[in-house]
């Protein structure tokens, strides 16, 4: 019988402190018109003094594991998409493997940057259907805040902090209506636009953390080319046509990405689903954030068909075609 992998649980974490574009503007040579306009961001979330990415992770995934009616023990394989580690080693996923108090299976993070939780999925999906896992955690946590250079207006309002996290299950959920899992992902990457979007520092080159650096608009235009062409192979291997899809869950990068990419698909605006406004750009963990709200507010329901997709640096890129 082929094993498929199913969705049992998603749930999100963001850190209590907001800081809206109007603060923001006090100390940083911007305004909330700016922001809004060219980005729909209206606010972002930022992580407290000491409180670091495996606990953003680490909250999110009891969440996840609530919503799919388990304890930490059902999980043998945490895999954590994260940009923005608590240490260069060990990984941010046996730190939250211990916060959660699990002491079997295995645990390791992945990086393609804000590509990273369709990374991260694509990987517990063949490790699911190769019989390596039967409830795999897969999140998605971030302290951005921690490498933005607050004195680049041209990055520093883009982004901020959170965690999403998903429990990818061997089982298909018992829930009514639940859906036939995760049916196709697609990951790219091409090493040849790095300097279009990077952090200047790292332990091998500099010994230092580093600052984001990131050629906006160039990112902005590629983007919208790779994310849109994703979405179609991603649906077509699998004779899926983009009209038949009930939501598209985007990486939460920049509104107007959001709708370029509508635009040329054809999609409708409310089968977008959009948070940038509330927690703006979360890289690894901005698409469980959206699908984690759509979720709670009804909007997605078992049975439902969905798109999830990110671009990122790499540049990276993916898309994840499913059935909740
Ligand atoms: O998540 C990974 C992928 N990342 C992304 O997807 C981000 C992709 N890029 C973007 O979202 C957009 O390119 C940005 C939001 C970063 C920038 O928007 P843009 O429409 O491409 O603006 P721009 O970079 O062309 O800058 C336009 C103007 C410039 O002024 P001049 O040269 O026209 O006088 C900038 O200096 O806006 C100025 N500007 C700002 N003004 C006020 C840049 N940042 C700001 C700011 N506040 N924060």
């Amino acid at each position: 019988m082929t094993k498929n992998s199913y969705i049992s649980g998603v749930g999100s974490y963001l850190p209590d402190r907001v800081v809206t574009n109007a603060q923001l503007s006090k100390t940083v040579d911007t305004s909330d018109e700016w922001i809004r306009a060219r980005t729909g961001i209206a606010q972002r979330h930022i992580a407290a003094e000491g409180q670091h990415t495996s606990d953003l992770g680490y909250r999110a995934a009891l969440d996840a594991l609530k919503n799919a009616d388990m304890s930490a023990q059902d999980i043998d394989l945490i895999i954590v998409a994260t940009s923005t580690p608590d240490l260069t080693f060990p990984s941010t996923a046996t730190m939250i493997q211990e916060l959660l108090g699990i002491h079997q299976g295995a645990a390791f993070d992945i990086q393609a940057v804000c590509s990273g939780f369709i990374y991260a999925l694509s990987v517990a999906d063949a490790m699911i259907k190769s019989g390596q896992g039967t409830n795999v955690l897969v999140i998605g946590a971030e302290t951005f805040s921690r490498i933005l250079d607050w004195n680049d207006r041209t990055t520093c309002v883009l982004f901020g902090d959170g965690a999403g996290a998903v429990v990818l299950s061997a089982n298909k959920p018992d829930v009514k209506d639940a859906g036939a899992g995760i049916l196709n992902t697609f990951i790219r990457s091409d090493g040849r636009y790095r300097d279009l979007l990077y952090v200047d520092g790292g332990p091998s080159s500099t010994q230092t953390v580093g600052k984001l650096r990131m050629a906006g608009n160039q990112v902005f235009r590629r983007a919208v080319k790779e994310l849109s062409s994703s979405m179609v192979q991603c649906a077509g291997e699998m004779d899926v046509k983009i009209a038949d899809i009930n939501w598209f869950v985007p990486h939460q990068a920049n509104q107007r990405i959001l709708e370029a990419v509508a635009k040329k698909l054809d999609l409708r605006r409310s089968q977008v689903i959009s948070t940038v406004a509330y927690h703006a750009n979360t890289s690894a963990a901005s698409i469980p954030l959206a699908l984690d709200v759509a979720i709670k507010d009804g909007r997605i329901k078992r049975g439902h068909q969905i798109m999830l997709e990110a671009f990122g640096g790499g540049f990276t890129w993916g898309a994840t075609l499913l059935v909740y």
